[in-house]
């Protein structure tokens, strides 16, 4: 057998998903080399479903850093969202309450600009690899994987960075005594649709009801995203387009608001949980993204916190190549993670807020009714929304 080709570089990279390929980019601007290795094709990541929030912060990154400013053209900058309740829309004003804005701007369109700038800046980005194992993570990392042609390579690395999403590999490397996780379940899953429909609204509506939670969100002007509240176990092959789009009504229709309706062309379940693992540094293995940590989707915080990472993480390889100081890299679990636990904080409280309970006695949905009332009625608890939604001022 031929011997492993060898491949030498400051930073593998495992996982080209956005906080990968982001993090590649801006080594790559410092002059720092990197090797990003992805296990599906650019083709399957294409064509993922995921969210599209993007908080201003991601934006101007993706915009300053020099990635693309397709986001300014195509995305939709939105200065509020609608909180829908008893029947009543109560709009949370972004820009009046913190000054602020998020774009609608699918995760896809983030990994295909990304994915073209890396490409364009001649970066070494492999889809498509197999038969991945890394070795020497408190070491000099070291990464064997197969291409897509079948030739066997060996990466010899000084750090190596796990980018590579909830199942992470990298992560089940961690001996257990060397870390902590946390958990939480919820009762429920979240079914996903696209419809070929109008847009309902120019905003996002996150809607709780008797009969459960429902998000009306937007893809294009003819293709709109929608959520609402099932059981995980859901199995989406018993929902026709008669019954989802009733579903649908009994959520969200009512006082003179009517959902535009038209053919369902993607059904999906999608299960959610709280999770983080703990610390985000094992050796010189650095885990970044949904690896270390998983929001429920209400707060829209998933790709956004792995942007954080990645820029807490950038700063930490930067400084370390430009003056030797590691004093950065070790801080950069201790900092991202204070994000991460805010972001888990406020994604457990939209979910809980807004969802119904499934084991709903009346005390549990009159006291989430208070609460509702009780944020959109004071402009301090809708600033606190407002603030968490379009992302924290930067890390430290
Ligand atoms: C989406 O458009 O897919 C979306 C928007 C907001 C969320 C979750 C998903 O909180």
């Amino acid at each position: 057998m031929a011997a492993r080709k060898i491949i030498t570089t400051q930073v593998a990279i495992m996982g080209a998903g956005p906080a990968g390929l982001m993090l590649s980019h801006l080594l790559a601007k410092a002059g720092i080399e990197s090797t990003v290795i992805e296990i599906r094709s650019h083709k399957q990541i294409s064509e993922t479903v995921r969210a599209g929030i993007l908080e201003h912060g991601t934006v101007n990154l993706l915009v300053d850093s020099g990635v693309s400013e397709r986001v300014l053209r195509e995305g939709d900058r939105h200065d509020g969202i609608e909180l829908r309740f008893h029947g009543e829309s109560h709009r949370i004003d972004f820009k009046e309450l913190v000054g602020e804005s998020v774009w609608l701007y699918p995760q896809t369109d983030v990994f295909l600009d990304l994915a073209a700038r890396r490409k364009a800046d001649g970066g070494d980005v492999r889809y498509s690899v197999t038969d991945t194992t890394v070795n020497d993570l408190e070491g000099k990392p070291r990464v064997w994987f197969t291409d897509a042609e079948g030739v066997e390579f060996e990466i010899q690395a000084e750090f190596l960075v796990g980018a590579d999403g909830s199942r992470s590999y990298c992560r089940r490397q961690v001996p257990e005594a060397s870390r902590t996780q946390y958990f939480h379940e919820y009762p429920f899953a979240w079914f996903g649709i696209l419809a070929e429909a109008q847009r309902s609204s120019d905003e996002l509506i996150y809607a709780s009801s008797d009969n459960g939670f429902a998000l009306i969100s937007q893809r294009t002007e003819t293709v709109q995203r929608m959520y609402f509240q099932c059981d995980p176990k859901e199995n989406v092959a018993e929902w026709d387009d008669d019954r989802i789009w009733a579903e649908f009504r009994s959520r969200v229709n009512g006082n003179g608001f009517e959902l535009k309706e038209g053919p369902v062309i993607d059904k999906m379940v999608l299960p959610f949980r709280s999770f983080v693992h703990t610390p985000m540094r094992h050796g010189n293995l650095f885990l970044a993204g949904d690896a270390a940590h998983t929001v429920p989707p209400t707060g829209a915080k998933g790709l956004n916190l792995a942007i954080q990472d990645v820029k807490v993480l950038f700063e930490g390889l930067e400084s370390f190549y430009s003056n030797g100081s590691t004093a950065s890299l070790d801080s950069y679990s201790d900092r991202a993670l204070e994000r991460v636990w805010k972001a888990q904080q406020f994604s457990y409280w939209m979910t809980t807020m807004l969802h119904t309970p499934t084991d709903a006695g009346d005390f549990s949905r009159a006291r989430q009714l208070g609460e509702l009332n009780s944020v959109v009625s004071s402009k301090h608890g809708m600033a606190y929304l407002a603030e968490a939604y379009t992302g924290w001022p930067g890390a430290r």
